[in-house]
Parts: structure tokens; sequence; C-alpha cells
């Protein structure tokens, strides 16, 4: 059964959650806008795909539309590249690929590597995880070891490399993020 509306109220049901968390977080080593960005982006997501044919390519476009961060185009962008290639979402081949798909196109958007401080830090380890053959709860507990190892990382992209060194110390916002949207597949598949 089709469980990408399911995903995407969940995902930003977490995100509205946690907004003052990644405010925060963003405030720590950003401009502190990437909880307003995400709750934006997220509730514009669902509006739009709700009577969609194409959930995620409507939900991509709507956070791209409606998001002014860095984070909100490379989401929108890969959630818009992987509707292409993916109709719905409804077994964990469908979450391997659309990992796979959002994390080349961040990629590619983005320039960011391994170990940059970025998105790209959890939704990496995960996405190897899962095509590696390992289950979705150790995906997810290797998501959460690699998001909090980017705490002591040094942002080499984005706002917070402006701070070279001490960007150190506080987790990175888009980590955190991707982290709520991976974790919002819990239960569901
Ligand atoms: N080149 C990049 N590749 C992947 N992720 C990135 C990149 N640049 C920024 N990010 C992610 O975006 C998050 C910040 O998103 P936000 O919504 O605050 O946008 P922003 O204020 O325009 O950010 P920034 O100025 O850091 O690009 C960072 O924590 C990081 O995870
Ligand atoms: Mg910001």
């Amino acid at each position: 059964m089709d469980k990408t509306y399911e995903w995407l109220m969940r995902a930003a049901r977490a995100i509205r959650e946690n907004e003052e968390l990644l405010t925060d977080l963003d405030r720590a080593i950003g401009d502190g806008d990437h909880g307003a960005n995400m709750v934006r982006g997220m509730d514009a997501a669902l509006e739009k795909s709700e009577k969609a044919d194409n959930k995620l390519g409507a939900a991509g476009m709507a956070i791209m539309s409606v998001t002014g961060g860095a984070a909100g185009s490379l989401y929108g962008s890969a959630l818009y590249e992987a509707s292409k290639h993916l109709s719905i979402i409804e077994d964990i081949e469908d979450i391997k690929l659309l990992c796979s798909i959002m994390l080349q196109r961040i990629k590619a958007l983005g320039g960011a590597e391994a170990g940059d401080k970025t998105i790209v830090d959890v939704l990496e380890p995960f996405t190897n995880a899962l095509n590696d053959g390992k289950g979705f709860g150790e995906a997810l507990s290797i998501a959460e070891k690699a998001l909090r190892m980017t705490k002591d990382m040094v942002a080499k992209r984005g706002r917070a490399s402006y701070l070279g060194e001490r960007s150190a110390g506080t987790i990175d916002p888009g980590a955190y993020s991707i982290y709520l949207m991976l974790k919002s597949f819990e239960d569901l598949i």
C-alpha cells in the first residue's frame, strides 16, 4: 500500500515538534532559520501533495518554491528528482531507491562529501547501510550515530563553514532534519 503521504505527514510532524531544536542548532553555527525553513517547506509539501497523483514530485516542488535556505532547495530538488524514478513508497526497496537518488542529487548540487558537516553525513551512511543489505532498524541506528558524529566536525559547506574551527561542538542542523525524516519511516513499512 502506498505510504508516501503518511511518511510526509509523519516527517512534517517530527520537524514541527523539533522546530525549536533545529532553530537553536542553526543559531549556534548558522543564521537560525533552519527550523522555520523546514516547517514552512514541509507544511507546503503536505498541502500540495495531498491531492496530487505524484506526491513526491508535488512535495519536492512545494519545498523548492517556499524555502529560502540552502537545505530547502537541496531537499526539494532531491525529492523532485526521486519522483521521476519512484511513484510511490511502499516497501524497503522504495526507501533504498529514494535515499540513493536523494543522496546523489544533494551531493551533485551542493558538492558536499562525507565529513563536511551536512545532510550528507547522515544520509550517506544510512543509504550505504541499506544498499549493503542491512535492515531498516540497523540503518537507522547507524544514522543516529552518524548524526552525533557531526558534532565534532568542522563545517566545509554552507554558512557554518564561515566559522571554521568554531563550527565544531554543535550537531549540524541539516544532519538533524534528515535524521528526523529518515526516522519517520520507522514502523511505517
Ligand atoms: N552544500 C551543501 N550540501 C549539503 N547540505 C548542505 C549544504 N549547505 C548547507 N547544507 C545543509 O543545510 C543546513 C542549513 O540549512 P538552512 O535551512 O539553515 O539554510 P541556510 O541558512 O541557507 O544555510 P547555509 O547558509 O548553511 O547554506 C546545514 O546545516 C547543512 O546540513
Ligand atoms: Mg540557516
